[in-house]
């Protein structure tokens, strides 16, 4: 059978979303080690978890064509986090399904660029890859990342919320909040992918 897939990189005003590259490993651990990165997860990475972690993102770009890319600042060359699209793998009501997720370094928050990198990954996922629905799903208290979602065009149900079922029982992050988006809500607002977007069939 044969997939839409990611065949170059992806490109928007300020950034490139692309394959993993070696050079990325010692950044990514760097990102994944900072608590205040982590804050809404069980806890920091170390270098291994990390180093997994980017062979996980790997094996599902090579399984479906299309992951969590890496992010690249176009102006510097730095490794400036992730953001993209990954089939989630745990039950829920609204599973199976293909969620939108980021992460980025301090350095680089409160700059619009996840929800710039997040655009265009909504645009790659409902325009190219016809994925009918992508979510987001979110700490209730991960306020940061629930304007992120608001700010791309997803819209969250309360009675979508849910308890995360690989948190503990009680545990602070256990309570998620749900946010979804179809093909028609993009035309609301139009992603500021620039260009260099592209695909291929493999
Ligand atoms: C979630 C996360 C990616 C959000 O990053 P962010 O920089 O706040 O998000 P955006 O890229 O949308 O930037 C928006 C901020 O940039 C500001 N901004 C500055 N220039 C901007 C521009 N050109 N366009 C849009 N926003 C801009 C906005 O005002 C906004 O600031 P505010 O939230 O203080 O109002 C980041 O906090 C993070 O990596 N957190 C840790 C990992 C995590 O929790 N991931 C999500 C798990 S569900």
């Amino acid at each position: 059978m044969t997939i839409a897939r990611l065949s170059t990189p992806m490109l928007t005003d300020r950034l490139i979303l692309r394959r993993w590259q070696a050079s990325d490993g010692a950044p990514f651990a760097s990102m994944n080690a900072d608590p205040r990165v982590m804050q809404f997860f069980p806890r920091p990475l170390d270098r291994q978890t990390s180093d997994d972690l980017i062979s996980r993102f790997q094996a599902h770009d090579e399984a479906h064509g299309f992951t969590l890319w890496a992010l690249e600042e176009r102006e510097t060359g730095a490794f400036a986090g992730f953001t993209g699209l990954l089939h989630f793998d745990f039950a829920a009501p609204f599973s199976p399904g293909v969620e939108i997720g980021w992460r980025l370094p301090v350095a680089f928050w409160g700059r619009g660029l996840a929800s710039e990198a997040a655009r265009a990954s909504l645009a790659f996922g409902l325009n190219v890859l016809k994925i009918a629905e992508i979510v987001a799903f979110a700490a209730a208290s991960n306020a940061r990342s629930r304007r992120v979602m608001e700010r791309i065009g997803m819209s969250r149900d309360a009675s979508d919320d849910f308890h995360h079922p690989k948190m503990p029982r009680e545990h602070p992050l256990q309570p998620c909040v749900l946010y979804r988006i179809r093909p028609a809500d993009l035309t609301k607002r139009p992603p500021n992918t620039t260009s260099g977007r592209n695909s291929s069939h493999e």
